[in-house]
């Protein structure tokens, strides 16, 4: 009796102090726990066919007869409505074939084209608006962005990712999740992992060691879980190592929810080969494969079946439901109304932005003799050549977005000039016998697409006419609409480059506007242009394509400029470079030692000056290098950068903050980043090659 009375006693009394002791975080954890048990409830109160409803994608149009790219079904029993998916992530509103077709939106610069322009601020811009594009169209998940490293030059989706650097990749990644999250629709960062090809994508199996795997092909999804909270993952058609993404464990389970602590949902890519039973117990939660065309719907035919038989366990099941639908209750698509924005389309600030980032994220790779901006006042008449009378908005593939409206060159151009005549010729073969001599401008365009690869970077008839045209007329400018890097044998004899990848729905306007000096160009490049292809890594068979449909990345952690300088090999134009119409200087490098705050180690902070005379934004970069490690490391790797916009003779003091990761490398033996005490250098520069400040610290473990 004694023993009851005291028991009772301290359980009141342990009550009595919690009530008391009431905290915030605990309210919050309230929360969660209360939200965890209504979604229990739902997944518990559901049939196994319910279950398998909500984890496998259908064919569906809507109510305008569009098809959507992706569809859950939902379980109006229960009040759980469908969850309509969208590609991205040039804009809203992509299409793929003819029966998927959907509305026109913005179109805005490839994703290439967007981290050109090196300013995560306006990237999270642009996932604003296409996610308020997205919901315009009555779609709750956003496909995109596509973060996958641009490993080779061919690849068919370059235009598609952000960078041969998992640091610039990884930073666009956060901003534009950011952004299509913040108006209540859920991002989905794809294709985990290393979908770097598109020849034999379904089936290529990529022999990537786990060093290289972790410093260059999965950190920017590891940014946009931990740095962006993104809603969801697609898993990549490709193998690595021998597994299927879709059902490498590895990767799911282990990587992304365990590692990383994912909460969101892994769906397939549409049409995967993975197999019911070892892609649920990876970590799968959706497979997107209701189109015919594309393969059975393994979890539809034989989810059930697999539960029934042991294989999978119903709880294993339960999880991946579960994940759905914590997602769409954090998105108010369950009873919790959320306030987002409303969707509207082709806005006037959507056109703005579009022009914008347009302008940020055309590169100007040579200007010879400051022969850009062209003086519209003392031009009387200009020549274009090639391809102008058509604006190149997008690549093709999934991703294609049908604009509202375009402006091609030719257009943008004559708008812009009004007392210049503006001649197009068709007829190229003439060229030695037109009259006009001064100033020719020359648009290039070769398409890029999803699916295959490029078969080569050569511009071949057209390098012929670029120099034909040279020949002719005083100054000749080039404006390449590509993907990325094409060989430039031509180089010397034109006097101004622009690439100007593929630049969205206002092309004509953004272009004219730099060409003349509206704007002063501040792009600079997010992959190295080499000057043959010899020069880039994967140069065997057996590294790219693949023979018997296996791929080497022999190159390991020597991508891009890492592969560049580890070679001593010149580039092209090098990883950051892009030229203005202003010149800058950078001096007062300082590092003071932060290293009892946290993580962070050193603050990095230097002073940018424009001494030119016109004003402008200049990108710098800041590189790291290991001085002394116990593995070989890259010569430079990009951790830090940063856009800042100076009116003629302004100075403004940039500022970065080192981590320790940022000085690590993934060490196999441990598992984990490891950063080595020892001597480090901190590189500014205005590219990788043009290097403007550098100093050395010494890291010491605290
Ligand atoms: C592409 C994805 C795209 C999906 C839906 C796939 O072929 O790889 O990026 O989101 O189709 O269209």
């Amino acid at each position: 009796m004694q023993i009851k009375i005291t028991y009772i006693f301290i359980v009141s009394l342990v009550l009595l102090l919690n009530s008391c002791t009431v905290k915030p975080e605990k309210n919050q954890d309230d929360i969660k726990s209360k939200k965890t048990a209504y979604i229990d409830s739902l997944v518990s109160s559901m049939t196994l066919e319910e279950k398998i409803t909500m984890v496998h994608g259908i064919n569906k149009k809507d109510k305008n007869g569009l098809g959507y790219v992706g569809y859950l079904p939902g379980i109006s029993r229960l009040g759980i409505p469908p969850l309509r998916m969208q590609n991205g992530p040039s804009g809203a509103g992509s299409t793929f074939s003819s029966h998927r077709h959907l509305a026109p939106a913005t179109a805005f610069p490839v994703p290439i084209a967007q981290s050109a322009t090196w300013n995560a601020s306006l990237i999270y811009k642009v996932g604003k608006v296409i996610g308020i594009e997205t919901k315009a169209q009555g779609r709750d998940v956003l496909l995109g962005p596509g973060v996958n490293i641009v490993r080779i030059p061919e690849g068919g989706r370059n235009f598609e990712y952000y960078s041969e650097d998992p640091y610039l990749s990884s930073r666009f990644a956060v901003s534009f999740v950011n952004g299509v999250q913040k108006v209540g629709i859920m991002a989905c960062v794809k294709h985990f992992a290393a979908n770097n090809q598109d020849d034999f994508r379904f089936t290529i199996n990529e022999i990537i060691d786990e060093r290289t795997l972790h410093e260059i092909y999965l950190p920017s999804f590891e940014a946009a879980i931990k740095e962006a909270n993104v809603a969801s993952i697609m898993a990549a058609y490709n193998k690595i190592n021998g597994v299927y993404c879709s059902e490498n464990s590895l990767l799911l389970n282990g990587i992304a929810k365990g590692e990383w602590g994912f909460e969101g949902y892994i769906m397939t890519d549409w049409g995967t080969r993975h197999k019911t039973v070892s892609a649920a117990n990876a970590g799968l939660d959706i497979e997107m494969s209701g189109w015919g065309k594309f393969g059975t719907p393994q979890f539809r035919d034989n989810l059930a079946n697999a539960i029934k038989e042991g294989e999978v366990k119903e709880t294993v099941l339960d999880e991946m439901v579960f994940r759905v639908l914590s997602e769409m209750d954090r998105f108010g698509l369950l009873k919790e109304k959320k306030k987002f924005p409303e969707g509207v389309l082709d806005a006037k600030d959507h056109r703005k932005l579009a022009f914008q980032v347009a302008v940020e994220g055309i590169v100007l790779l040579k200007n010879k003799n400051n022969t850009l901006p062209l003086d519209e006042n003392k031009l009387k008449n200009i020549a274009l050549f090639g391809d102008a009378m058509e604006a190149r908005v997008s690549g093709t593939g999934s991703s294609n977005v049908v604009p509202f409206y375009s402006v091609s060159p030719y257009n943008g151009i004559s708008d812009y000039l009004k007392n210049t005549k503006v001649t197009y010729y068709t007829d190229t073969e003439n060229i030695e016998s037109v009259e006009d001599t001064g100033i020719a401008i020359v648009f290039i365009y070769r398409p890029s697409s999803e699916g295959n690869d490029r078969k080569s970077i050569s511009l071949e008839g057209e390098s012929g006419l670029i120099e034909r045209i040279s020949k002719k007329y005083n100054k000749t400018i080039v404006i390449l609409r590509t993907s990325g890097s094409y060989t430039m044998p031509w180089i010397d004899k034109v006097d101004a480059v622009l690439q100007a990848w593929y630049p969205g729905q206002e092309e004509g306007n953004a272009e004219a506007a730099l060409l003349f000096g509206k704007e002063n160009p501040s792009a600079k490049l997010p992959v190295t242009f080499g000057e043959n292809r010899k020069d880039f890594p994967a140069n065997l068979e057996t590294e790219f394509p693949g023979v018997d449909e296996k791929v080497n990345y022999s190159e390991g952690i020597y991508v891009g400029y890492r592969w560049f300088e580890k070679h001593n090999i010149v580039p092209l134009f090098a990883f950051g470079h892009g030229l203005s119409y202003t010149t800058f200087k950078y001096d007062d490098l300082i590092l003071s030692d932060v290293s009892s705050n946290d993580d962070v180690i050193i603050k990095v902070s230097y002073t940018i000056t424009n001494t030119g005379k016109r004003d402008g934004a200049e990108v710098s970069q800041l590189y790291l290098e290991d001085i002394k490690s116990s593995v070989d490391r890259p010569k430079k790797e990009l951790k830090g950068f940063s856009k800042v916009f100076l009116k003629v003779g302004e100075s403004k003091k940039i500022e970065h903050f080192i981590n320790k990761r940022d000085l690590s490398f993934w060490d196999v033996t441990s598992k984990s980043w490891k950063a080595e005490e020892g001597e480090f250098n901190i590189i500014i520069g205005s590219t990788s090659k043009d290097i403007r400040l550098e100093k050395r610290f010494n890291y010491k473990k605290h």
